[in-house]
This record gives structure tokens, sequence and C-alpha cells, in this order.
């Protein structure tokens, strides 16, 4: 939004009607085919793509109200004791596959995902290793132990709990004393990775342990510092196991933040042993919906069938009463992964629709939410370009203010969108962000770095950073991604402005979108590791004519899908802003049409209704409302909410001083 433009922007809205002579119609894209609301709980998270398994005991398999559930349930098993040291290898170097095989063949025989629990654990260890002082000697014993079992499991085990419960309970964030912490020191547990990762090399390796399901405790902070360290050194781990074995009170509030913050780390999550006291309802609910808000939690196992199987039965936390019944913990766990209670009662499988977006969107629009509020020395006319996230119980708000003497940033928050017109609208140019040319912000929370990033554009692609979203003196002085505008966009800007720069992580790299007024779409790339640095190889990631690929882009990943949705904003043929969408299933991927015509728009007037009356025919630059507030933009696949600047439809004169406001709209047409 370079004051400059201005002038562009009407020249444009006049051209618009030539522009759409040559805007490309894309070909409809391909509706994703209607999946089937599941009646069991494997075949309801597998709708996903997750799993939802159950420890198993051997011992249990020759009961057939046991087997028949756990066939009919579940798509995932975890032997309870029979892959554990004591059992496997008793004395040393003697190994007795016998019972864990009983349970792996059984699985295979039935297309049931095998989790392998647990190669290195200070319990369920026999004397003979836990009586061993010497390094050299317990370091050979315990990378034969993972060689051996993981080369007898190979090829049939999907992940592998390769060391559990390392770390101390409590405020240390340590390490807890056990014979291979005590005698091979902490690096015990790197080692047993590097061996695991030889030995099976197809398998997933985890770090599992329990009470690491609130954040903000030590012991979830140790593991997770951990685990950022093997990333960081290529020391090769690919999942952490939260076991999860709940209180009444269920999983603690932070639990998705959890999990999402290791997910961030490039690893997946997995609630490996789910058990809650008295298996309340809400409970269960609460713990398989933080899993469902997060895509990387692949999976979710409970730590038996029947209350009566389980180790806490005297708590009853499972799903099954000790009869095989379900228990209503049952239902309320398929509904939150997506199952429907009629499927369920009847067992007759109903329409729904998949993770993935559907391929036409209809809106309904709020009426204008937030306004400028000028004050004695900011006279501002338009509060656009709106960036949102949701946070510690409140939206906060960062927009643009503009009016005809320029543009700089606000920022605004509150709980719920009825208190969004009368929030305090504080000023960042008072910040160390400054006076002058600033506009278009986008905010996330960078895991790694533990810092708030707001992006914005000032000429160059800028950003600051703040450790608390919530205290707008906190945002450093503005820096810049680019030491100047890379070659490509110099080449292919023309008569455009270099704008709205939006940037998006993966596990691995960041990239920083941006838009030229002039029909090209710019992607930069560098490493998680280096981000904010390190932006390269910047290339065109999609083209269409001037106006049919105008600014305003974003990037998202789609919730619980391998899907990434990609909006922009066009110029239509009665000169209105509007988005139109594509997807990709990587972000350095190449974008199909989804919703990408004026015909068959994501959102325009002609796909929304304003229930409280039409002020706008404008649906311009915005945000999504995410499901997590992380630099992946994460938004959810149901029920999509967009954040959006429309004015006044008469509203004329200088671009800079339009009545520009907030609304939002939500998806009417969600099938889920
Ligand atoms: C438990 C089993 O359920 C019991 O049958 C056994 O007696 C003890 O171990 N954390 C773990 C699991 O990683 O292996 C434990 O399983 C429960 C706690």
């Amino acid at each position: 939004m370079n004051p400059l433009k201005r002038l562009g922007r009407r020249r444009a809205s006049v051209l618009a009607l030539l522009a759409v002579t040559t805007l490309v119609t894309p070909a409809a894209a391909t509706a994703a085919p209607d999946a089937v609301r599941a009646s069991t709980l494997g075949a309801q998270a597998a709708q996903s793509g997750r799993y939802f398994g159950t420890a198993v005991a051997a011992g249990r398999l020759g009961d057939g109200t046991y087997t028949g559930i756990l066939d009919r349930e579940f798509n995932s098993v975890t032997p309870e004791n029979e892959m554990k040291w004591d059992t496997i290898e008793r004395s040393r170097g003697s190994f007795n596959f016998g019972p864990g095989d009983q349970i792996a063949n059984r699985a295979a025989a039935r297309g049931q995902r095998l989790r392998g629990h647990t190669l290195v654990w200070h319990q369920q260890l026999p004397s003979w290793v836990s009586s061993i002082r010497d390094a050299n000697t317990l370091r050979g014993v315990m990378n034969n132990h993972i060689t051996q079992v993981m080369n007898h499991y190979k090829g049939k085990v999907y992940a592998w709990d390769v060391v559990n419960e390392a770390f101390a309970d409590g405020g240390s964030g340590q390490m807890r004393s056990s014979v291979f912490r005590d005698v091979l020191g902490t690096g015990f547990i790197e080692e047993a990775f590097r061996s695991a990762r030889s030995a099976d090399p197809s398998a997933k390796l985890c770090y599992n342990d329990y009470n690491i399901e609130n954040w903000s405790d030590a012991k979830t902070q140790g593991v997770y510092r951990m685990v950022r360290d093997f990333k960081a050194r290529g020391v090769p781990i690919d999942c952490v196991g939260l076991q999860s074995h709940f209180g009444a009170g269920g999983p603690p509030s932070s639990f998705q933040t959890t999990l999402s913050n290791f997910a961030a780390l490039g690893v997946d999550v997995q609630i490996t042993e789910l058990d809650i006291a008295q298996a309340p309802t809400a409970a269960y609910a609460n713990t398989v919906r933080a899993c469902m808000n997060v895509a990387r939690c692949t999976g979710i196992t409970v730590w038996g069938i029947r209350d009566s199987d389980s180790w806490r039965s005297g708590e009853n936390p499972l799903l099954f009463d000790r009869n095989g019944n379900k228990k209503p913990a049952y239902q309320s766990t398929l509904t939150a992964l997506g199952g429907s209670a009629a499927a369920q009662r009847t067992g007759a499988p109903s329409p729904r629709s998949t993770a993935a977006l559907p391929s036409s969107f209809r809106w309904s629009s709020s009426g204008a939410l937030i306004a400028p509020k000028p004050d004695a020395t900011h006279n501002i006319a338009g509060i656009k370009d709106p960036s949102v996230v949701y946070y510690n119980g409140k939206y906060h708000v960062f927009a643009s203010t503009a009016s005809s003497a320029g543009y700089n940033l606000v920022y605004l928050s509150f709980s719920d969108w009825s208190q969004a017109g009368s929030a305090t609208h504080h000023y960042l140019d008072r910040t160390a962000i400054g006076a002058g040319y600033r506009a278009a912000p986008q905010v996330f929370y960078n895991t790694q770095q533990r810092l708030w990033y707001l992006v914005y554009q000032t000429g160059n692609a800028s950003y600051s950073t703040n450790p608390d979203i919530g205290n707008p003196n906190g945002w450093s002085a503005p820096r810049n991604f680019y030491s100047s505008m890379p070659d490509i966009i110099k080449q292919n800007i023309g008569n455009g402005y270099w704008v709205d720069m939006w940037v998006i992580c993966d596990s691995a790299n960041c990239y920083l979108f941006s838009s030229d007024d002039n029909g090209h779409l710019y992607r930069s790339q560098t490493t998680v590791g280096q981000f904010p640095n390190g932006f390269t190889n910047t290339v065109i990631a999609a083209q269409d004519s001037k106006f049919a690929m105008f600014e305003a882009s974003n990037v998202y990943k789609v919730q619980g899908s391998n899907q990434y949705l990609l909006l922009v904003e066009a110029i239509g043929s009665d000169g209105r802003r509007y988005f139109r969408s594509w997807t990709a299933s990587s972000l350095a991927g190449s974008w199909s049409p989804l919703a990408a015509s004026e015909s068959n728009p994501f959102a325009k007037s002609s796909n929304v209704t304003f229930p409280a009356g039409t002020w706008t025919r404008d649906i311009s630059h915005g945000e999504m409302i995410r499901a997590g507030y992380d630099q992946t933009l994460t938004i959810p696949a149901c029920r999509l909410q967009y954040l959006y600047q429309g004015k006044d439809p008469n509203a004329g004169g200088d671009y800079n001083n339009l009545p520009w406001r907030l609304g939002l709209l939500t998806q009417s047409n969600s099938t889920c």
C-alpha cells in the first residue's frame, strides 16, 4: 500500500472492465468426493488422516468381547507390556518375541497400525541392566537391544517409543536419574535415537512421556528444549508422544498449545496412552479436539479398551464399561473426531465433507464492526488490511490506518466481536515501529523463537518483533527482510507497486509472499532456523493478468489435510474487489484453482449475504480467523471466517481517504 500507488488504484478500478477481457477463467476445480461420517472411532479418525488406537494385552486376545471391540473400533494398537525390555530380553542376549509377535501379527492381519512401546525405559527393566555400572557395557547393551528389537519388527512398526519417561517430575526440567542417565550421561537419549534410526530408517522415532501436557510445566519445557535441540542439530526424531493419563478434569487448558508448539518444531505429536479418571464426556472431547485442531497431531491411543482392562481400573477411565458397552465418553469422543450421533445410532453412513475445502463458497457478512477512531493527532479516514489472531482469550487485530496524509498501523484487542467496535485503538506510530509509511500488517507467533512477528510494508518488506502481543509498546523498530527489491520483482513490476508481504512456514522452511499490483505473486524462501534472515530464491509463484491477480494475498495451511490455500484479491468487471482461491499440496508447489473465477469466486459481493444491510460491494484485503496463532498459519477446514475491509459503495474521491471499515464473513455453506 504505497501512497504513491493511489493514483494507480483509481486507474485500476476504471480499467477493470478492460482487464476482464484478458482474465483467464480457470477450469472448474474438481470437487473432493464427500466422505462418509463414520460410526467407529478408527474409521472416523481416518477421515482426517489420523488413527485411533488402543493398548492391547496379549493375555486378553482370547476374550471375544475384547477382540470384537478391538477390531471394530481401532485401527492402531500398542502392546501394553509385551515389547518392554523385561519381556523381550529378560536375560542378556536371549530374546523372547512371542507375546509381541502375537499382537504384531494379529494387527498386521487386520490392517491395524502398530506402535512399538518401548525400547529404553527405566521401568520394567530387568535388574541385569539396571545393575550395570560400566558405560561401555551399558552402551553396548542398550544399542544391541534397540537394534535386535527393531530389526525383528522391521516393516511392522509405524512408530517406536524409542525412549520413555526420561524426564523428572517437578520443577527441575532435567532428566530423571536412571541407570541410563547415571552411567551414560544425558547423551543416552541422543545415542538411542541414532541407533534406532540406523536399525530401521522407515519407522518413526518418538520420545514419549507423561506430565508434559501442560505447556508451562518445567517438565514440558525440558522435553521441548531437548526436541528443539535435536531438530537443530539433526539428531533423528520424528514424533513426541504425550501419554495423557489425566485426572477427572481432563487436559490442561494449554494442551492444544503444547501440541502445536511441539508440532511447530517439525515433529508429529501423538496422544499415546489416554485415560481420564471417571471418563467425563467433556474431558475426552476436549482432549480429542485439541488433537484435531493440530495438523501434525497424527493419532490418539487410549490405554486399554474396557475399564476392567485398565491399569487404573479403580478410576473407570476408559471408553467401554466392563461389559464392553460404550460409555457416554465414547460418544463425545466420536463426535469430537467428527462422527455423527445419528450415524452412531443407526450405523448408517451419512454425507459429510472431508477435511478438504469445498470448491465453492457462500458467506454471510456482519455489518461494519470496526471503524477508524481519529484523535487529535491521527486524522484517519479508513481502517484497512486487517491481520488477526485469537490468543489468550482475545482477538488481537492489527490494521492499516489510512488518510490522505499516508499510512501507519493500529492495534486493538477484544474478547468478542460484539466488543470490537468499542475496543481502544493503539496507534503504533507512537511505538518503536515509528511514523512514516507502514501498512498491511500480518501477525503470527514464532514458536521456536518465542516471539510475535509483525510483518508489514514500508517500501521494503519489514518486520518488528514483540515478546507480548498484548503490549503495543513492545514492538521493535522495523527491520527489512531484503537489502533491496529482488531483481525478479524489478523485472516484472512494470507500473505496479511492491505490496502485501506475507510469511508462512512449514516444518522446514519459511516463505515470504508478496504482490506487485501487476499480476505477479512472488515467493522467497529461507529455512525455519534462519528466519527472519536468509530470504532468497525469489520466484514468481503465480501470475495472471494485472487485475485478476492484483494484491493482498493470503496463504494458509488447512487443518487436518495436506492442503495449502492461496487467496488473492482481484478487481472484478464491476470494478469491485473480490477474492480468488487456489490450493497446493506444498508451499513451494504450484497452485490449482479452487474457487478462482468471477462467477465462482472465493468471496465477492455475489456470494455474500448481508443480513444487517449491504454496507459494501467490495470484499477487500483481509485475513482468515486461524485455528492457531503460530507461523504455520493453520486455518480450520470448516466454518471459515474472514475479516475483511469494505466501504460504502457510493464513496469516492481520493483513494487514501476512502472510508474503509472492517467486517466479518462467516462461511454459510460449511457442511461439517
Ligand atoms: C503400564 C501398563 O498398563 C501396566 O499393565 C503395567 O503393569 C505397567 O505399565 N506409562 C507407560 C506405560 O509408558 O507403559 C505404562 O503401562 C503406563 C505409564
